[in-house]
């Protein structure tokens, strides 16, 4: 399904804002947010609610904290759901949609998996206390002019740099990286894919495309995506810019978790779901 919203020119222009200009949404800003949500389902089948807060970020009123990384925001975003299979995946796959179709209206937005006051947050915007609820950002109207301290938490974990595709991204085999030409009009979805923010900018996502499908994996043990759902809500928002630029691009395909996927892979590498296109009638 095609979106409301240009999926590959917002994704190319979004990068995460962490100083805004202290004004409250518009009124039309609020309501565009509140008509979109929902209007979000994400393909892992995973229920995933979202609230609004609007705080005083200017004057002295008692608000939950972000550890000074966010300036100037006077309204949060959050999302949460149930624990359960892919939570983290369809969670991040749909608050990335919601952020992104945020962004698209010309509004800053900036997760924030680890620098917020979890539990004034999930106070604030009623989470009930058994919600796996991972996540806020901002949303407002970016002042235009990063602060040093931002610059400098950005060049520390290089977030303007992406991992190049030959480690990203392969065919048929890990041995064999794919290239722009060699994945054809898949191109443009992976791309997308690879601009997709992730916490500290790790990218921990590999995708091997094999004839019709694609399968994702995450850049870990299975140990490890046991223990870390953050590596969940990455891998999801990897998902939502690939099947959102895909749709954009006129390709129809659906996720699925393959029981036997058939593929070789170290065991660096784990994998979650595959992306299969959807054979066209004659
Ligand atoms: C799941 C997730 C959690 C994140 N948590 C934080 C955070 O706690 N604090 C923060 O300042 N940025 C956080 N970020 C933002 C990333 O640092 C940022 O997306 C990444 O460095 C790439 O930069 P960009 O979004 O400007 O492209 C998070 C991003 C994701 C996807």
């Amino acid at each position: 399904m095609k979106q409301d919203f240009a999926v590959e020119e917002t994704i190319k222009a979004r990068s995460s804002v962490r100083t805004y200009d202290s004004t409250p949404l518009t009124q039309q800003e609020e309501q565009l947010l509140k008509e979109y949500m929902p209007k979000i389902k994400n393909p892992f089948g995973v229920t995933v609610k979202f609230a609004l807060l609007q705080t005083d970020a200017t004057g002295k009123a008692e608000k939950p904290g972000t550890y000074g990384m966010i300036k100037g925001a006077a309204t949060y975003l959050g999302a949460f759901t149930s624990a359960g299979p892919l939570a983290a995946e369809g969670l991040g796959y749909s608050f990335e949609q919601l952020l992104l179709f945020a962004s698209s209206l010309g509004l800053g937005t900036c997760w924030l998996g680890g620098t917020f006051q979890h539990s004034r947050f999930a106070r604030a915007l009623q989470v009930p206390a058994d919600a796996y609820f991972p996540a806020v950002s901002p949303v407002g109207h970016p002042l235009g002019k990063r602060r040093v301290f931002e610059n400098l938490s950005r060049w520390a974990i290089h977030a303007n740099g992406r991992k190049s595709w030959a480690v990203l991204f392969f065919d048929q085999d890990f041995s064999t990286p794919l290239t722009p030409q060699a994945a054809g009009e898949f191109a443009a979805p992976l791309e997308m894919l690879r601009l997709a923010p992730s916490a500290i900018n790790r990218q921990p996502w590999c995708v091997l495309k094999d004839h019709d499908a694609f399968h994702f994996f995450k850049a870990c043990t299975a140990a490890k995506a046991e223990e870390d759902t953050s590596l969940g809500l990455d891998l999801g928002i990897a998902a939502c810019h690939f099947a959102l630029e895909a749709a954009e691009k006129g390709l129809p395909g659906h996720f699925e978790k393959l029981t036997a996927p058939g593929i070789t892979a170290p065991n660096t590498l784990t994998y979650t779901f595959s992306w299969v296109l959807q054979e066209t009638p004659a």
